[in-house]
């Protein structure tokens, strides 16, 4: 076993260093390095120990064989669950896709999760947006090696939302979050709650679950994870942009629908890459919910950002159509900074890739099949229960300024990913309110994502938004904020609960596999 394991770890890592292509091995082989059927060794529970779980699984990650594209399978990494305890549907597979089975939660549930490591190098699952206690936060000190089972457990503390879980490995040559995730190491996860359920917003088959991705193929249909030579730099530069968009891990679709209501809850799942969420027709886009669960009440927008790693939920009204109508759900042109701006391609240095940042092209399209007399009238206010986070003129504010470094990415504050070493201005207190200030002295947008908890924006000031200004969804609550070229923006948050090590970095994965993620210490 050992043996095998490291051959095939060197394997893994060539393919990718020599051709820029990703996991050209066959599944057959790399499944040889693992033992197929772990079963739950009862280890130690980290996080909440308690003798009865409301819901317990097994996650697995693992290499598999996935139709994406027409012909070949691609090879992919990815996670499969099976449900030991619980409501039936808490796992919801994927079957015919890379994606991890969506978890469904329901907030107070006591949870207990067995994750074994299939793959051939470490690996963490990170429950992001999830407030839970640092050691069962999928940080990379805690990394489950291969082969290896870690047993996690918590208890649902948040609101309604749809959340994500996703690998989040940072070893000795640097971050893995990207490559991992890349290889289809993702999956969602809704929380349920009371105040939401009274709502009786669309649901069953009239909520549709919508993850976006981009990626590029190989002739083969082989996925390609980075450039080569100066296309590797621009890639780490800019954040991996694949050249073509899967919704659901599958090139967009055509969806039958009636004459309702729909919401369609959305999450960013791709590396880089930014959306400016439209309807085909011109119709405002009705946000009713981001990050962490529903706003107060709906916002009409013409468009809606969904930077990576962010979640929106959109509600969308089709009574008045008539059967054979279609409308398409899109993203927009927009220019984000230098990024997406003709400078680049001027230079071209981004000309190699077929769907620069900032096109337009279709997520999915909605085909009215059916008339129906159903009215369901969108309730006027919806999430009022959790209240904003107050903050006055004596809040702490604590500022980072996000910066480049020559050659090696980003910084903030001047530091990169140092492990685990937090410095004094990171060192924050449990049961304080803080308002963070992310000031971006860079010509890039920057998604920041801080762990464990959610926040508000309380403001944003400068900066360069505008093809994108209006969409920026900042009401509600967020654990994932874009910061514009050049703009400062606020967020205010609580240290509540849990004390400890946590996290805070861009989440356009390739800055923060190069550095720009730190640590944070909530000290009890
Ligand atoms: Cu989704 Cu630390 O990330
Ligand atoms: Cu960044």
């Amino acid at each position: 076993m050992n043996r095998s394991k490291s051959v095939h770890r060197r394997t893994v890592l060539q393919a990718v260093a020599g051709t820029g292509v990703l996991l050209t091995l066959s599944p057959g082989l790399l499944l040889t390095g693992c033992d197929g059927g772990v079963k739950a060794v009862e280890s130690e529970t980290l996080g909440l120990d308690s003798d009865e779980y409301d819901v317990e699984l097994n996650l697995y990650a693992m290499p598999d064989s996935v139709p994406i594209l027409p012909g070949a399978p691609s090879e992919v990494w990815r996670y499969r669950a099976e449900l030991l305890k619980g409501p039936e549907n808490t796992v919801s597979e994927n079957p015919d896709s890379y994606l991890g089975p969506t978890i469904r939660l329901r907030h107070g549930q006591t949870v207990k999760i067995h994750i074994h490591n299939e793959l051939p190098e470490d690996t963490t699952v990170h429950w992001h947006g999830l407030h839970v206690p640092s050691d069962v936060d999928g940080q990379p000190r805690l990394p489950i090696r291969p082969g290896e089972t870690m047993t996690v457990g918590f208890e649902v503390l948040d609101r309604a939302g749809l959340f994500w879980y996703h690998s989040h490995a940072h070893g000795k040559q640097g971050g893995r979050v990207g490559f991992q995730s890349y290889a289809g190491l993702a999956g969602l996860l809704i929380v349920e709650d009371e105040e939401e359920a009274d709502l009786k917003l669309p649901s069953g088959d009239n909520e549709l679950l919508l993850v976006l991705q981009d990626r590029t193929f190989a002739g083969n249909n082989e996925l390609v994870y980075m450039g080569r030579g100066m296309g590797s730099m621009m890639d780490r530069m800019h954040g991996f942009l694949g050249d073509r968009v899967l919704a659901n891990g599958a090139p967009p679709t055509t969806r039958k629908v009636a004459t309702r209501p729909y919401r369609i809850r959305v999450l960013n799942g791709s590396n880089a890459r930014i959306y400016k969420l439209a309807w085909s027709d011109g119709r405002p886009v009705t946000v009713i919910g981001a990050d962490g669960g529903l706003l107060q009440e709906p916002e009409d927008r013409p468009y809606a950002v969904l930077a990576p790693a962010q979640r929106l939920d959109i509600w969308v009204d089709l009574s008045e159509f008539q059967p054979g109508d279609t409308l398409e759900l899109i993203s927009d042109r927009f220019r984000a900074g230098m990024m997406s701006g003709g400078m680049m391609d001027g230079m071209g240095m981004m000309g190699s890739n077929a769907l620069p940042l900032g096109s337009r092209f279709p997520l999915a399209r909605l085909e009215v099949s059916k008339s129906l007399k159903a009215s369901e009238p969108l309730p006027a206010q919806l999430g009022v229960q959790r209240q904003k986070i107050p903050v006055n003129s004596n809040t702490r504010i604590r500022s980072f300024e996000l910066s480049p470094v020559m050659m090696r990415g980003f910084a903030m504050n001047g530091r990169r990913f140092d492990g685990t070493n937090v410095a004094d201005d990171e060192k924050v207190r449990l049961g304080d309110t803080e308002i963070w200030e992310f000031h971006n002295n860079t010509p890039m947008p920057h998604p920041m994502h801080i762990h464990g908890l959610q926040f508000n924006v309380v403001g944003r000031r400068g900066g360069s938004s505008d093809s994108l200004q209006q969409g920026l969804v900042d009401s509600g609550w967020h654990d994932t904020v874009l910061v514009m070229p050049r703009e400062t923006v606020q967020v205010a948050m609580k240290f509540e609960r849990f004390d400890g090590l946590y996290i805070y970095h861009c989440h356009n994965m390739e800055h923060e596999d190069a550095g720009m993620m730190r640590y944070f210490q909530v000290q009890g």
